[in-house]
């Protein structure tokens, strides 16, 4: 059976945000936050504290949070990729903190610089450093069913790193598809095999929308059991370091199937359709939501 309850995790200003080659303000960004976190949302991805040689357009990641930080009753976690960035985020008075590693060697080469043991080596340093700061960790395990470099992703690969995350204290594991090319042919496999190791309660999806099979494989991992749901408003992003990946799902698509469902998500649809309004607007750019197009028609 599906869930009651979906708890939607909206990326948009991270993950979104990141691939952006003009810089956007850091009061746009801080707006977008704001909008978000006023429309229902209970946990929005706020910024990266990442090198800024790596992600320019996150440079800005302590001016964000020092508005940030004081925005009560939703959660809003940062990228940590190493003790460096978790020490910034705590310092700019992050209350949550995110890790991400890679189920492939080369994207972990690519997007981290290191192999995938040096990664979890250093993010179990994060996680300890976290744990005594009782500051909250969520896991990402990237190239979950492909990677733009090696292809096909085996499912075993996927779960080990899954594990090793959830091992280290991540209270919840995200499952990312990176380069957006899995389907319920892929995806289903690959979550039997994570969920053999790490409960179910604790894992969400992470679908990029490159091949537009998102929605499907979101309504695959509902009907396994997973309630967490990443997402961008506006479909917004793409990995920097995952050539040719295009956006997140788009929240508002998310919001519209599960309203259809009768899944209980807190978010108000039109409250996030005007965010999205917002920043496509910033960004000289059309809506990647289909949802907030045809709404936005009526
Ligand atoms: P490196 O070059 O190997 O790092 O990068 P290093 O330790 O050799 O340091 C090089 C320089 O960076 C030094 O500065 C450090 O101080 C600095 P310099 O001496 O040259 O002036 N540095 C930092 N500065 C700020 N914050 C830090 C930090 N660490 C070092 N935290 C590193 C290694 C991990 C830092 C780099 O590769 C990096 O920042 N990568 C992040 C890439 C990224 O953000 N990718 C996108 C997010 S992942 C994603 O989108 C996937 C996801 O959405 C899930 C999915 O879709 O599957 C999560
Ligand atoms: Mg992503």
């Amino acid at each position: 059976g599906l869930p009651r309850c979906v708890k939607i995790v909206e990326v948009g200003p991270r993950d979104g945000l990141q691939n952006e080659k003009n810089t956007v303000p850091t009061p746009v960004k801080i707006e977008l936050i704001k909008r978000l976190a006023t429309s229902g949302l209970s946990v929005v991805e706020a910024t990266s504290f990442v090198s800024p040689k790596w992600v320019p357009q996150l440079a800005d990641a302590k001016d964000v949070m020092e508005v940030v930080r004081n925005i009560t009753g939703v959660s809003f976690p940062v990228l940590t990729p190493n003790l460096k960035g978790f020490e910034a985020a705590a310092a700019a008075g992050a209350k949550e903190v995110a890790i991400f590693a890679s189920a492939s060697e080369a994207f972990s080469k690519s997007n981290i610089n290191c192999s995938i043991k040096e990664s979890l080596v250093r993010y179990n340093d994060v996680a300890l450093a976290a744990k005594k700061l009782e500051i909250p960790v969520r896991g990402y395990v990237s190239c979950v069913v492909g990677c733009p470099v090696e292809g096909s992703v085996p499912p075993s690969d996927v779960a080990y790193v899954a594990k090793e995350l959830y091992d280290m204290g991540c209270y919840e594991v995200s499952l990312g598809d990176t380069i957006g090319v899995g389907t319920p042919g892929t995806v289903v496999p690959m979550l039997e095999a994570v969920m053999s190791v790490v409960p179910v309660e604790k894992l969400a999806v992470h679908f990029h929308d490159t091949y537009g099979q998102s929605l499907s494989n979101i309504l695959v991992s509902l009907q396994m059991g997973i309630s967490v749901v990443d997402s961008s408003v506006s479909g917004l992003g793409g990995c920097p370091y995952a050539k040719g990946a295009s956006g997140n799902v788009a929240t508002e698509d998310v919001v519209y199937m599960l309203n259809g469902l009768g899944i209980k998500t807190g978010v108000d649809l039109s409250k996030v359709i005007a965010a999205g309004e917002f920043i496509c607007k910033h960004l000289g750019r059309q809506s990647g939501s289909k949802a907030a197009t045809a709404l936005s028609k009526v």
